[in-house]
């Protein structure tokens, strides 16, 4: 397994580009199966969760084709309704295949996700989403066997604000008879992209972007040709970097508008934060960071994709922060990897984290555990003194493309060492 090794006290300094989103390639690449045409997606990020999913539709009989950050998938040879526990298991994300395949196959057979580090991560709401419209759903040796002939459009109002049981239902009901209505929808931009998406296959979605999104179904779609989002969290990480290491950061090719809530809790810290143009940010870290309380909500709110990388910045800020993480219910496991590299953060309910600034972190071996914490592992890395060397780095590689030459090109001391 490899390994990543900082050297820690660099400034950052210096311009990094944005790559596609991960989670808005995920929803994208899979709508393919909507359609009986070569679909063509660039800006793509090259990650392994995109690799995963890309052998996943060619599992179930899709061509696809990669170059560069151009991804060409053809589902018209799909033949298969069922999804392996084999690819299933190594990224939960692929439960998206569910409602296309049901909405083009009239049946699906894909293997229940499994929880993960950082939550159960249930998908009840998908299945209650589906039944609605007129799936008759079974569950039995760790599989979801769906089967609807011709799905029907109905009212879905969503109990919990769900990102893929949202995307999940909007792409069953594009193909169904007459009109659905998700309500309590969520709002994320990478929900608001696949909408675009399947607009462009010629979908009849109004809403994405606020809480009731209406479907009216369409007999079928085209193959459509889309560029992926910018990835908003991999943005906001180079910009707590930035912030770290009191430096002068630039994060080009991103969308300003999709960063409100990072922008302002990072300014609330006294970080300088301009928007440059309508696709750049630039970062100028003054050294001195004030400790804010952070509360992770649905978008527009605070993400909790990005509450690891903030904990770290207040890890090393000049108080007291409350961090409070209200969508998963086990996103503290880079706490006690933080704690070896000397931070001072106690757990004090199961959501709830306080967070005493101290003058400086040590460097220490860790262990990356899920995405987002690898990622705060990293950061922490970069104001340690001495030597940082984070481990099981293959949690990294699913949704950061090119890390280590990213912050190479920002002057950081980073190198991998490959197992
Ligand atoms: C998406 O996960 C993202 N993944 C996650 O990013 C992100 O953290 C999360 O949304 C929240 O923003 C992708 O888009 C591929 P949810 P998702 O369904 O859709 C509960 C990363 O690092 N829930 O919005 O799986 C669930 O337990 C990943 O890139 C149900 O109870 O998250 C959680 O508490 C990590 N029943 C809450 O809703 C359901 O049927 C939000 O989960 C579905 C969800």
């Amino acid at each position: 397994m490899d390994r990543i090794i900082v050297e820690g006290g660099r400034r950052l300094s210096g311009e990094v580009r944005a790559s596609g989103a991960k989670n808005a390639a995920l929803p994208i690449l899979v709508s393919s199966m909507l359609t009986d045409g070569p679909c063509v997606y660039d800006n793509v990020p090259a990650l392994k969760d995109i690799e995963s999913i890309c052998l996943l539709l060619e599992d179930l009989g899709a061509k696809v084709e990669t170059s560069g950050s151009k991804v060409q998938i053809d589902a018209k040879g799909i033949f298969k309704h069922e999804a392996s526990y084999e690819l299933v298991r190594k990224m939960r994300a692929s439960v998206l295949v569910l409602g296309p395949l049901v909405a083009r196959m009239g049946r699906a057979r894909v293997s229940l996700p499994g929880g993960c580090a950082i939550g159960a991560r249930p998908v009840d709401l998908h299945l209650k989403g589906l039944e609605l419209l007129g799936a008759e759903i079974k569950i039995e040796h760790g599989y979801i066997d769906a089967i609807a002939p011709k799905l029907k459009g109905a009212v879905i109002y969503l109990d919990t604000v769900t990102v893929t049981g949202t995307e999940n239902l909007m792409m069953a009901a594009v193909l169904a008879e007459g009109e659905t209505i998700l309500q309590n929808a969520a709002m994320e931009p990478e929900v608001v992209a696949l909408a675009d998406v399947l607009k462009g296959m010629g979908a009849d979605i109004e809403g994405a972007g606020t809480p009731e999104i209406r479907i009216r179904g369409k007999a079928s779609l085209s193959p459509v040709k889309a560029s992926i989002i910018p990835d908003r969290i991999e943005v906001g990480t180079y910009m707590v970097a930035a912030a770290l290491t009191g430096g002068d950061v630039t994060v080009t090719g991103c969308n300003p508008h999709h960063m409100m809530s990072v922008m302002d809790k990072l300014r609330q810290t006294g970080i300088k934060v301009d928007v440059v143009g309508d696709s750049a940010v630039r970062i100028n870290g003054n050294g001195h960071i004030k400790s804010i309380d952070i509360k992770t909500v649905p978008y527009p709110g605070f993400p909790t994709d990005m509450q690891a990388q903030f904990m770290v910045l207040m890890s090393v800020a000049d108080g007291r922060s409350v961090i409070t993480e209200t969508i998963f219910e086990n996103r503290f496991i880079h706490v006690s990897e933080l704690k070896r590299l000397g931070a001072d953060i106690t757990i004090t309910s199961g959501s709830t984290a306080v967070v005493k600034g101290v003058p400086g972190l040590s460097g220490a071996p860790v262990m990356a555990s899920d995405l987002r914490a690898s990622a705060s592992l990293i950061l922490a890395g970069l104001v340690a003194s001495g030597e940082t060397e984070v481990n099981r780095v293959y949690h990294l590689d699913r949704g950061y493309e090119k890390i280590e030459s990213k912050f190479e090109g920002l002057g950081a001391a980073i190198r991998r060492v490959r197992e």
